[in-house]
């Protein structure tokens, strides 16, 4: 590491450039940019935030305003194949497909490569998720902890979970917790240089808990999370309130996973969700991912609780639902939502 750059690092109040961020992750690895073996590979699941990142404290290097926990989906997620190759350009395949250099995925995922790049080179990249691109099911979280693992792979660093948890951040907030099976928690962190701000799993097992996937739409969600929280971070009045609101709830869960308080841990997840959505909602212009549909089905689930049927259901930035609830219930949730795909974090 440069001399310089590991005096910065001395200082909690050091603004590093995103490409000083990557070096001093990567600078505890030998040989960080001179590949081990010809390919890499990663693998990495999605998660759903119980409680919420919603906003940036510093747009470049990803840092979030709060912390959030998730849980991950076994089974659901990408994996990705990475090789280095002569040239200019990236070669840059999704699902199968080769994407044109002018595809916003392909232009963002060679952004973010860009900071990991030998001069002279370029990337091949093959990347397969196994959830629709961009409906608000989190593939880019799983996206950039599957990218930031083959990269691992591809130049034997063997960085340690937090910092490769740190790398997926910086491609995707989401993605810090992607890198843990299981319930994750990613800390805000203080520091500006943004070393503290990464995720851990959570060691807790719930074999009971239940994660329905309620798919209203599959389609490219109209605006990115990232433009979403900026707009509301610039334009919400109420969004003042929700930093200390995401981080109590967050430890609210957290508390709630280790007592097995369900009830706690639904009615806390479904309020943060609909919390972050109102600070959406009331920007301007307005941000609504919801369709009538995802409506509907909020107030399925309210009438469900009404009968004594215990489910709970938490939102992203699209228009689809993911349902929470333990196994005893879901044969009474599977009557009311038919088709609809479960899966149980911790029995996979
Ligand atoms: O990581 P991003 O930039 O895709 O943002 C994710 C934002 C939410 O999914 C809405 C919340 C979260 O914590 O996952």
């Amino acid at each position: 590491m440069h001399a310089a750059l590991s005096s910065l690092l001395q200082r909690p109040d050091a603004a590093l450039t995103p490409q000083q961020f990557v070096e001093a992750v990567i600078s505890q690895a030998p040989n960080a940019l001179s590949p081990s073996q010809a390919s890499g590979f990663g693998e990495a699941p999605v998660n759903i935030a119980l409680s919420k990142y919603w906003g940036k404290r510093d747009a470049a290097l990803n840092l979030p305003v709060n912390g959030s926990l998730s849980i991950s989906l076994p089974g659901l997620g990408t994996q990705t194949s990475l090789a280095l190759i002569e040239g200019a350009e990236d070669q840059i395949q999704l699902n199968g497909q080769t994407l044109t250099a002018d595809a916003p995925f392909a232009q963002r995922l060679s952004r973010f490569l860009d900071y990991f790049r030998p001069p002279g080179y370029a990337y091949q990249v093959d990347t397969v998720n196994s959830v629709p691109t961009a409906a608000g099911l989190a593939s880019s979280a799983s996206g950039y902890a599957a990218l930031v693992l083959a990269l691992n792979d591809l130049y034997q660093w063997q960085l340690d979970k937090k910092s490769l948890s740190l790398l997926a951040r910086f491609g995707s907030g989401s993605a810090s917790r992607s890198l843990f099976d299981g319930f994750a928690l990613w800390h805000c962190g203080t520091r500006q240089d943004g070393l503290d701000s990464y995720a851990e799993a959570i060691d807790e097992n719930w074999p009971e808990f239940c994660v329905g996937l309620l798919k209203v739409d599959i389609g490219e969600k109209p605006v990115s999370s990232t433009a979403g929280m900026q707009q509301t971070v610039e334009t919400c009045a109420l969004y003042q309130a929700w930093p200390q609101k995401a981080e109590a709830d967050m430890k609210t869960i957290h508390q709630a996973i280790v007592t097995r308080d369900f009830s706690q841990l639904g009615a806390t997840a479904e309020h943060n969700a609909l919390t972050m959505h109102a600070t959406m909602i009331a920007t301007w212009p307005p941000i609504l991912y919801w369709q009538p549909e995802s409506v509907a089905a909020m107030h399925k689930v309210w009438e469900l609780r009404r009968q004594g049927i215990e489910v709970y259901f938490t939102m992203d930035a699209g228009p689809n639902l993911k349902l929470l609830f333990l196994e005893k219930q879901k044969p009474a949730i599977l009557r009311a939502f038919e088709g609809m795909q479960v899966i149980q974090p911790f029995k996979a």
